[in-house]
């Protein structure tokens, strides 16, 4: 019984089979058991000695069953330790991050090298009113220039801007000029009634620029802008002026870059000008900084305002402006910079 026992014990490979060579040599109504009941048929003399013996052989195997049982636990715990390892050497797996949409490439270096140059970042809200978009920039109800702009009106007094040019009439209100000059860029969306094609959007984004002081020169004007454009399109880039119109300056300009295509010699992207043009710009008319209560006998300056789509266009070769706002990834996917 004994060899029996403890082979049955060793045999035994789980928790269940154990407790059930347990039951059957140690139970109740195990091998040891019936032995004992047993003992009134043995004779007296003997019984001491099969007692002891029975004794002894119990405590063998309960302690032979304790030991395979946590032998068992043991493997068991393993096991699972094993199984539910966490591979620490694995790469992680990279969770998909947004790229930089192309037209904030250029508005956050653009933002970035305006500060640089000491001006302010301010945002004017995109629904705008009638009186800072237009009255303010001397452009009355009835001033035929307001058929520049085809604005979408959401009642007589607010609109959504046709440009960001309300932003200066904001800051200049504001500025305190015993503190120093303002200088200042307000980026942010516009909205105008045009039809959508490849280089029309009844959205896209302007930079609007203001720099006010008491002796600000055309000259501050030009070198501002060459500076800008050659950081943006290249320092091989020429510039130049162009007289234009716009209410809120005099004289107005708008600037040219040389062609990036032919280098200023003429081909189809330029409409064989050699020119492509850029932005608007003038010099601050009086009756801007007036109607914002500036003297402008003493005061004056220089304001551009820049088409952030069209920097966008010119500097990644872009030829459909809606690619900007269909959020197409392919199309966004192009710009991605490499991690
Ligand atoms: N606001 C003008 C436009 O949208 C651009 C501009 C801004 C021109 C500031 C001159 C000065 O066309």
């Amino acid at each position: 019984l004994r060899e029996e026992g403890l082979a049955e014990i060793k045999k035994a490979s789980d928790e269940q089979k154990l407790n059930e060579v347990r039951v059957q040599l140690v139970g109740k109504k195990g091998e040891l058991t019936k032995i004992l009941h047993s003992m009134k048929e043995i004779s007296p003399e003997n019984r001491r000695e099969v007692g002891q013996k029975v004794n002894e052989l119990r405590d063998l195997f309960n302690s032979q069953l304790d030991e395979t049982k946590s032998a068992i636990v043991k493997a068991l715990i393993a096991k699972k330790m094993e199984e539910e390892r966490v591979d620490v050497t694995l790469p992680g797996r990279r969770s998909a991050v947004g790229g930089k949409h192309p037209i904030y490439e250029i508005l956050d270096d653009l933002e970035a090298y305006f500060i640089g140059m000491g001006y302010q970042v301010v945002q004017g809200p995109e629904i705008e009113t009638d009186h800072y978009v237009f009255e303010m920039m001397n452009l009355p109800k009835d001033h035929p220039a307001r058929d520049m702009q085809a604005t979408f009106y959401i009642d007589p007094e607010n609109l959504l801007r046709s440009q960001t040019s309300g932003d200066q009439a904001r800051v200049l209100e504001k500025h305190d000029f015993s503190k120093g000059p303002l200088k200042m860029v307000g980026p942010g969306k516009v909205y105008r009634r045009d039809d959508d094609d490849a280089t029309h959007s009844h959205q896209f984004m302007q930079m609007e620029g203001l720099v006010i002081d008491k002796h600000v020169t055309m000259g501050d004007l030009k070198g501002t802008l060459e500076l800008t454009a050659k950081h943006i399109f290249g320092q091989d880039r020429k510039t130049r002026l162009r007289p234009s119109y716009f209410p809120f300056t005099e004289p107005s300009v708008e600037m040219d870059v040389s062609c990036f295509n032919c280098d200023g010699k003429g081909c189809a992207i330029c409409k064989y000008t050699g020119w492509i043009e850029v932005l608007g710009a003038g010099m601050v008319h009086p009756n801007v900084l007036e109607n914002a209560g500036v003297d402008s006998t003493v005061y004056g300056g220089f304001a551009f305002g820049l088409g952030l789509d069209r920097f966008a266009i010119l500097k990644y070769g872009i030829d459909d402006i809606r690619d900007f706002y269909t959020n197409d990834v392919r199309f966004l996917e192009q710009f991605r910079k490499e991690e």
